[in-house]
């Protein structure tokens, strides 16, 4: 036996050929064996014992055991020793891999069942669930055995053996074997992040987000509902709220929304709604008093930044100062927090703009009251009213925010401690910064994990594309702010998100503070025609950084061994329904490692 984190393509003594798959993410100790497939028959029967019978544990076996079958999966290529390629002309061709050992072994039974084993059936999926399983498959035996505490580490069982089992190219489906598999998480919250406010995605487009998420062991959706630029989102208390959908049809109905989370929890997912407040508020909130909202109708003011009222068109934040404002909020957050059955609730707090708040008159009246006031006093308003707010929808609730409020410009002195930050900004710094803090954070460092750079910027009228020189360069006069003419350009490759060192140089103490990583994708420039292939692959990059780390058991960076663990898992995204964008041209995937940028295969460290 032997220890692999990836595999090897490998002949054995029978005539099919069996392969040590290399499933994404990598499990965090996988053992194989080789003593050559094993035949699965015609169907795997699921068994558990009785009083662990639940139906979501046989729902996630069968969508397993339906896609093994319709599939029947042959990855386009498995991993090579780099020594098949001759380096430089010099050098003297390396030998083809050694051959393989033909033994006598006595045959080994066909699998039939899969033998699961659940510890603790109600479990519910919430933060910190037991996600971890183990899956063997020895050669004496007719079972695949699976034991989880939860049903949560047997669903990501499921996935995982279904990449394992492949077709033996004549008809039926093997597996390499024996293999045990030892598996957990290395962090509780794994996400990516769907923004439904600046572009309307439709139910089938978040299924298929699912579908990926549940693959590449993601357990996390963040749902950005609403922006300024929309809201999507049925609020009985108010309906008007979505006179700004922007049409009847571009509607989250409650049933939408909860059929959403039902999916989602049937694939190991937590959904975590957001409503971004009090920034990024306008659309929605101004059908229901346009008190609320100040500045909705400012010019947002980029081309004379001192005047600026938002930072992209279109304005709006909830009046702070304005009472009617806590009342709204309640009655919305209240409601949606009877569909979501998160005990974590996303409530925004990023980018306020100091200017924006001219446009009230309640706010401008409170600093005159008292012109020793400043933002940071007001946003602590903000915080002082609404938390509470927040808080008292449920006894286990925890909030998360966006860092902005603890460690922005405009911050509040005073952020309770237990308020989740989610930072976006300065990379090390500010994971730093607020683990030291005392903070849980989640890492979604626009410098790393924004899946939405660049690509550009979207507003329009703007003159710094009509250069006859390349826009690319930097031109700090014109906001530009990074090359590749958006904000956060460059756009994030996989290899840039799978290398991140998100809890360098932390202390012990902060480290356990980081609680996961979360890639957001706004969707300025997204709707469901661009959504799956901006997500994927390359939130399955992020999948095994969080899932399993970017390291070998050596300490080493793996970046180069996930190459062709990444490219085969998007062809089987692909054929799961997910479309996800090519990464390569064909022939890299068709012929691992020539399409490295250096032979050396310890280049990355
Ligand atoms: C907004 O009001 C503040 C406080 O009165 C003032 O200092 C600032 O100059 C005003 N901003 C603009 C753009 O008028
Ligand atoms: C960690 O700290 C060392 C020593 O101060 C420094 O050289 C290194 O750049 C830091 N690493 C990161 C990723 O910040
Ligand atoms: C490969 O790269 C690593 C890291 O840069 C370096 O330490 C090592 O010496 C290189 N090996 C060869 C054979 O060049």
């Amino acid at each position: 036996m032997r220890f692999s984190a990836w595999s090897l393509l490998l002949t054995v003594a029978s005539s099919v050929t069996a392969v040590k798959v290399n499933p994404l993410p990598a499990p965090r100790s996988i053992e194989w064996g080789s003593s050559g497939p094993k035949h699965v028959s015609g169907h795997l029967v699921l068994r558990t014992s009785k009083d662990t019978r639940d139906h979501l544990l046989t729902e996630g076996w069968n969508r397993a055991w339906e896609t093994i079958v319709k599939l029947r999966w042959v990855p386009a290529a498995t991993e090579a020793p780099i020594s098949s390629f001759q380096p430089f002309p010099s050098a003297t061709p390396s030998a083809t891999p050694s051959g393989h050992v033909h033994e006598k072994r006595a045959p080994t039974p066909s699998l039939h069942f899969v033998d699961v084993v659940v510890k603790d059936l109600q479990a519910d999926l919430q933060h910190g669930v037991d996600e971890s399983y183990t899956l063997v498959v020895d050669t004496a035996s007719s079972s695949v055995v699976i034991k989880a505490p939860t049903v949560w580490g047997a669903l990501h069982a499921f996935t995982t053996f279904q990449q394992l089992v492949i077709d033996d190219g004549h008809g039926g489906l093997i597996l390499e074997q024996p293999v045990r598999i030892k598996d957990a998480p290395l962090y509780p919250y794994r996400g990516i992040m769907l923004d439904t406010g600046r572009n309307f995605i439709t139910l089938g487009k978040i299924r298929e987000q699912l579908d990926g998420m549940a693959l590449s062991k993601l357990n996390v959706l963040h749902w950005h509902l609403e922006d300024s630029q929309s809201w999507p989102i049925q609020i009985d208390a108010y309906p008007e709220m979505t006179r700004d959908a922007y049409s009847p049809r571009e509607v989250y109905s409650h049933a939408d929304m909860r059929h959403v989370v039902r999916y989602a929890r049937a694939r190991g997912v937590r959904v975590i709604p957001e409503i971004d407040m009090p920034s990024h508020s306008s659309s929605g909130w101004k059908q229901v008093n346009p008190e609320i909202v100040a500045c909705a109708d400012a010019w947002w003011s980029n081309d004379v930044w001192e005047l600026h009222t938002g930072v992209e068109p279109n304005p709006g934040q909830l009046d702070i100062i304005y009472p009617g404002t806590y009342e709204v909020v309640r009655n919305v957050y209240e409601e949606l927090s009877t569909i979501f059955p998160d005990n974590w609730f996303h409530v925004g707090g990023d980018e306020i703009q100091p200017n924006c708040f001219n446009f009230s008159r309640h706010v401008t009246d409170w600093f005159a009251e008292d012109p020793s006031r400043t933002y940071n006093d007001l946003v602590q308003h903000w915080v002082d009213k609404a938390v509470p707010i927040f808080r008292s929808a449920r006894e286990d609730r925890r909030l998360i925010m966006w860092e902005d409020v603890a460690v922005g410009t405009e911050s509040a002195p005073d952020v309770p401690k237990d308020i989740v930050m989610q930072s976006w900004n300065k990379g090390l710094e500010n994971i730093d910064k607020l683990t030291a803090d005392g903070y849980n954070v989640i890492v979604s460092s626009s410098e790393f994990l924004y899946l939405d750079c660049g690509h550009g910027g979207f507003v329009t009228n703007d003159p710094r594309y009509n250069v006859m020189t390349n826009p690319d360069e930097k031109i700090p006069s014109l906001n530009y702010g990074g090359d590749g003419g958006s904000w956060c350009a460059p756009y994030k490759t996989w290899q840039r998100i799978y290398d991140y060192d998100f809890t360098a140089n932390l202390t012990d103490a902060q480290k356990k503070r980081v609680v996961g990583a979360t890639a957001p994708l706004w969707a300025e420039q997204v709707d469901d025609v661009t959504v799956s292939s901006k997500f994927w692959p390359r939130a399955a990059a992020l999948g095994e950084l969080v899932w399993s780390g970017n390291r070998d058991d050596k300490g080493r960076k793996r970046t180069t061994q996930l190459t062709q663990r990444i490219l085969n898992f998007r062809e089987y995204l692909l054929a799961n329904g997910v479309q996800a964008a090519p990464l390569v041209p064909k022939y890299c995937l068709q012929h691992p490692h020539a399409c490295d940028l250096y032979y050396n295969q310890t280049a990355i460290e």
